[in-house]
């Protein structure tokens, strides 16, 4: 089994279509524990402490967040600026993240056609998303394939549901230690694992 701890930004829920809809649906599943640090922090002041502390207690660590200007709000940022402390989080004395997991689960206005070499962001989302894997990899932790929503602009009510059942299940396949460090390695975002796990239950 393995605590999932899920750090959540968005700046203005309350016009959110996509990530209320995974908030809401992925609700209430054991040992995920959800942190919306916008909520708990409006004036950015974060509780350096109390955050280090959080992650201690968990195993998988995902930064769930619309995807603005080609990164994350900006509160994400303050919180690895702050959070990751050197000789805590890196360096000669910085264990205290090691051997934990790291991903992304993010949504996009543009659809993945866009962000190919010949598309309009001209860059892949991981691309896009290689300062988090280098940071995982500086704190010694274990880099995971991104969960993607593309084309939010545009998405229907039945696409939306479709991601939120695949997001769902991953958690709880993350939580149940289902994937391998192979089935990782085999894909570009964590969603292409989903159906597998949607046809067994
Ligand atoms: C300030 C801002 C910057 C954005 N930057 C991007 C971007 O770089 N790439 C992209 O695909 N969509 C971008 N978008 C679109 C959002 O990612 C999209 O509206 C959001 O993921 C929808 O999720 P929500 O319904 O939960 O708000 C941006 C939106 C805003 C407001």
């Amino acid at each position: 089994m393995a605590r999932v701890l899920i750090q959540f930004a968005h700046p203005a829920l309350s016009k959110s279509k996509v990530h209320s809809s995974l908030i809401n649906y992925c609700r209430n599943i054991n040992d995920v524990t959800f942190n919306d640090l916008y909520e708990k922090y409006p004036d950015m002041f974060i509780d350096v402490a109390a955050e280090q502390k959080l992650l201690l207690q968990h195993d998988i660590i995902l930064f769930q967040h619309p995807f603005y200007w080609y990164s994350s709000p900006a509160i994400i940022k303050q919180w690895l600026d702050l959070v990751l402390e050197h000789n805590w989080a890196y360096g000669t004395r910085g264990n205290a993240l090691v051997g934990k997991k790291m991903g992304c689960v993010i949504s996009c206005g543009g659809g993945p056609d866009t962000y190919q070499e010949t598309g309009r962001n001209r860059y892949s989302v991981n691309q896009f998303l290689l300062p988090f894997d280098q940071t995982a990899h500086l704190c010694k932790m274990e880099y995971l394939p991104p969960f993607v929503v593309h084309g939010t602009h545009r998405i229907t009510k039945e696409e939306l549901m479709r991601y939120a059942e695949q997001y769902r299940a991953i958690l709880e396949a993350l939580v149940h230690d289902q994937f391998s460090a192979l089935d990782y390695q085999k894909v570009t975002y964590l969603n292409e694992l989903a159906p597998s796990l949607l046809t067994t239950k």
